[in-house]
Formats: C-alpha cells, sequence, structure tokens
C-alpha cells in the first residue's frame, strides 16, 4: 500500500484537485485506491462522488479515529470514498496526535494499494496526522509572495515530521504556475534556493477545474490542451508509482 497525503496549511493552492487527479489516475492505472477527505468542506468528495450530499452526511473519514467501522461510499468511477463533512472538527477536539498514529495501522490494514489524502488549510490534528501515515508527502505552491512567507513554516512542519518518521518522502509542487510572469519566475527561483521543486510545474488552466467539474481528470478532458494533458498524467504518474 502506498499512502500518498496533500498538505498546504494555506488554501486555494491546489490541494484537492491533485488529491483528485492522484485518485482518478489510480483507478485508471487498476489500483484499489482510496480517497481519506479529512477536509470540512468535503470539496474532494462532493467532486468523485458527484453528489453534493455526501459531504452533509456524518461518518466517512471520521470513522478512521473512532474505532467504528471504516465504510467507504464507493464512487460511480470506482474509488473507494471516506468522505469529509462539517463535523469532522470534532476529531480535533477529541483525539491526540499519539492516538493517531494508530490510526495509520488501520489504514494500512486496509486491502487498497493506494491512498491519497486530502487535509484542512490548517495546523491541526488532520494536517499532522495524514504526514506521519504517508509514504509521500506532496505540498503544492503557488509561486507568489505568500508561498515565501510561508516556507518557513512548511519547512518546520516537514523538519518535525521527520523526527517521528526519518525516511518520509516529501515533495514540493509548484501549482498555478503562469510561465510569462516575471514576478513568478523570481520567486520559483527563490524557492528553488531553498528546497528541491518537484517537476514538471502545473500551469494555471482553467480546463483543470472544468474537467472535475464534469467528473474527468484534465487528461481525459476534451477541451483540454495536450501539454496540459500530458503533464498531469506524467506527474501523477509519478506520484502515486513511487
Ligand atoms: N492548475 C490549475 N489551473 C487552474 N485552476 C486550478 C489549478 N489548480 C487548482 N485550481 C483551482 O484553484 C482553486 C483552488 O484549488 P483547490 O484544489 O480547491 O485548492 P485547496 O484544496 O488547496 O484549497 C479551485 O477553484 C481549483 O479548481
Ligand atoms: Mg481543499
Amino acid at each position: 500500500m502506498r499512502i500518498v497525503t496533500v498538505t498546504n496549511q494555506k488554501g486555494g493552492v491546489g490541494k484537492t484537485t491533485l488529491v483528485c487527479h492522484l485518485a482518478l489516475a489510480g483507478v485508471e492505472r487498476g489500483l484499489r485506491t482510496l480517497v481519506v477527505d479529512l477536509d470540512t468542506q468535503g470539496n474532494a468528495s462532493t467532486m468523485l462522488a458527484r453528489d453534493a450530499a455526501v459531504a452533509q452526511q456524518p461518518g466517512g473519514a471520521a470513522a478512521l479515529f473512532a474505532e467504528a467501522p471504516i465504510a467507504p461510499t464507493v464512487t460511480p468511477n470506482g474509488l473507494h470514498l471516506l468522505h469529509g463533512h462539517q463535523r469532522l472538527d470534532e476529531v480535533d477536539q477529541r483525539v491526540e496526535l499519539a492516538d493517531a498514529a494508530r490510526v495509520r495501522d488501520r489504514l494500512r490494514a486496509l486491502p487498497y494499494d493506494l491512498v491519497v489524502i486530502d487535509t484542512p488549510p490548517a495546523i491541526g490534528l488532520r494536517h499532522l496526522g495524514p504526514q506521519v501515515w504517508a509514504d509521500l508527502v506532496v505540498t503544492p505552491l503557488e509561486p507568489n509572495s505568500f508561498s515565501l512567507l510561508a516556507l518557513g513554516q512548511t519547512l518546520a512542519t516537514i523538519e518535525e515530521i521527520r523526527t517521528i518518521r526519518p525516511g518520509l518522502e516529501n515533495r514540493i509542487l509548484i501549482n498555478r504556475f503562469t510561465r510569462s510572469s516575471g514576478q513568478q519566475n523570481r520567486y520559483i527561483e527563490l524557492l528553488g534556493e531553498h528546497v528541491p521543486l518537484t517537476r514538471p510545474f502545473l500551469t494555471l488552466r482553467v480546463a483543470v477545474s472544468d474537467a472535475l467539474d464534469e467528473g474527468v481528470p484534465v487528461w481525459r478532458f476534451r477541451r483540454a490542451d495536450r501539454e496540459t494533458r500530458e503533464t498531469w498524467m506524467e506527474l501523477c504518474g509519478g506520484l502515486i508509482g513511487g
């Protein structure tokens, strides 16, 4: 089993978009794939289940923390989903990081090849726990001044997790990149001086969000240009493949 956690304490950087694409890439490759949505907004759940009502129901990902039976929803595209919902924030008050380490054993015992975890844009148990369980932590960043400002915090978190999980693989990924922006290119150069950046970079393309609105990954979306399709497919294949 490979557990891939997508995280960044900042919102709007593309975590949920990447989670959906990684999971859909997994299913396409015939991997038994589980998505764990730990965000109270449940956007990944709504998107993948093709049903807004799913994020209104209790249960889902909360079962992982509660010794309750783990009962994933099966989505139309064959994914298994432990959905996110408003009441997931109760987990933060009830569960400690030490207990959360036990969740890893529960996850590892499930019959999946690939587990992809979406996390909330906040520091806390649902942000740190999944990094402790993961084989790979991916942090998407938008190349702007805010990302640079938040980088210290991001790196500190990675170091903290590394003390618990020395072998953990980390990837910093540029998303929503506009190649023609001199400003963004300067930020990427600065970022690159501090951390290795995963390639290829993901550019800002409306086809990416439009594709997910229609329930397909961008490489299956007819209005996406060829480069965008190939880039996303290559990147997702690399991240889920190990
Ligand atoms: N590469 C991209 N090109 C175009 N839009 C993107 C791209 N990545 C993400 N988005 C859009 O940006 C917004 C925020 O993305 P989302 O995945 O929800 O971020 P997060 O989960 O980090 O809050 C969404 O509207 C999403 O469709
Ligand atoms: Mg999100």
